[in-house]
């Protein structure tokens, strides 16, 4: 396998370059990406989680994105192992989680999240509660598959995500991540296809964005002004890869000035092959686009790090994955600002150290198996 000695010193050397959102600095440009994993019982993050947490900070990821945790409304979820960030026991078990990865030398947002018309029936005490969305419709086009919003329950899901937002800084978070990709509740307002409201929350992707702004202010309104506000989006959904929110660079622009206005200080673009151009006529990827239409620092993802050999690997159906240079050479030009890893964090929590060490060949491929365990 073919890993230069001068790759590896320029991904040591560019990824190691501390980074500003809001009042924070990022120590480097490494992001653990937010991955669901379901081994918090009832909710609550127990010592397991903390220690998979406090292993990646330890080993160099500069900000941790957590799972999914479910804000504080009937509906936000369906599975009772995933954690909630709402409750007693639930938050001081993330407490010490935040705790454990300061301790570590690491920096940690919590990735708020409301999973809409996606929920089947859910989990004691809220097993009756409707699924909810902006029209009732799932992301594969059933009709009438739960409830259409009204205005308390669009209410109390703006509350609910600023109640958690203002509980991540009580307990020591560092920002927080609001969850608006992948086909989940805010999404499904952004996106035409779930969204199908003729009052004020639908319509053009301006109005298609009212939600999302307003529980991007409401978040502002109750956490200090330097506190970062992370805004994740995606063109594609969970249950359909090829859907798309915008088709022009001005069609997404109508969608993240909106919420940039709101009070976002820094997006998180998901995609899942960063390399791949987000539309005609510019190398820009969905991260660079949305930096340059909003001027807020963006992180990139997909499919970083997932090749053992790093450099030539192929995935899927034979889709070429790109080396490390492609990812600094954007990283130089200021395409994006922090570079967010999912699976190859799973894989291998030395990940980090050993791409800032300068240790790219002790790197070692990703295999699914990684996804059972907690390690
Ligand atoms: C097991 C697993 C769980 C995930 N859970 C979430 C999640 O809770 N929230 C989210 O925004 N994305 C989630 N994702 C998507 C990842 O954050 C990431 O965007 C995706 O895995 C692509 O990055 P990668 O190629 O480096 O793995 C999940 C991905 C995986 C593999």
């Amino acid at each position: 396998m073919t890993v230069t000695a001068s790759s590896a010193s320029r991904a040591a050397e560019i990824l190691s370059r501390p980074v500003a959102l809001n009042g924070l600095t990022v120590p480097n440009r490494i992001a653990m990406a937010p991955m669901t994993r379901k081994f918090s019982p009832g909710g609550v993050p127990g010592d397991d989680v903390r220690s998979y947490y406090a292993r990646r900070a330890a080993a160099g990821v500069g900000l941790i994105v957590t799972e999914g945790t479910y804000v504080g409304h009937e509906s936000a979820g369906e599975s009772n192992r995933v954690p909630r960030f709402h409750g007693e026991e639930q938050l001081a078990g993330w407490a010490k989680v935040a705790e454990a990865v300061h301790a570590a030398g690491g920096t940690i947002v919590p990735q708020l999240w409301h999973i809409g018309m996606v929920r089947k029936p859910g989990y004691p005490p809220y097993a009756d509660a409707p699924a909810v969305g902006p029209s009732g419709i799932r992301v594969d086009g059933t009709e009438n598959a739960g409830k259409a919003m009204t205005q308390s329950d669009l209410d109390d899901v703006i509350g609910a995500f600023a109640e958690a937002a203002a509980a991540a800084e009580r307990i020591g978070f560092d920002g927080v991540e609001l969850h608006g990709a992948h086909g989940y509740l805010l999404d499904q307002f952004l996106w035409a296809g779930t969204n199908r409201r003729t009052d004020a929350y639908g319509g053009d992707p301006v109005a298609r964005t009212t939600f999302a702004a307003e529980i991007v202010a409401a978040v502002r309104e109750v956490v200090s002004p330097d506190f970062p506000v992370i805004f994740r989006y995606s063109q594609w959904k969970q249950e359909a890869y090829d859907a798309r929110l915008a088709e022009t660079p001005e069609e997404l622009e109508a969608i993240l000035t909106p919420l940039a206005a709101a009070g976002v200080d820094a997006f998180h673009a998901s995609t899942r092959r960063y390399w791949l151009p987000e539309f005609e006529g510019s190398d820009l990827n969905l991260a660079g686009w949305t930096k340059k239409l909003t001027g807020r620092p963006t992180i990139t993802v997909g499919s970083v790090g997932l090749d053992g050999d790093f450099i030539r690997a192929f995935v899927g159906e034979g889709a070429p994955v790109q080396g490390i240079d492609e990812l600094l050479d954007r990283l130089e030009r200021d395409e994006f600002d922090l570079v967010a890893v999912g699976r190859a964090l799973l894989q291998d929590p030395e990940w980090a150290a050993k791409v800032l060490g300068g240790r790219l060949e002790e790197l070692k491929p990703y295999d699914a198996a990684a996804l059972n365990t907690l390690s």
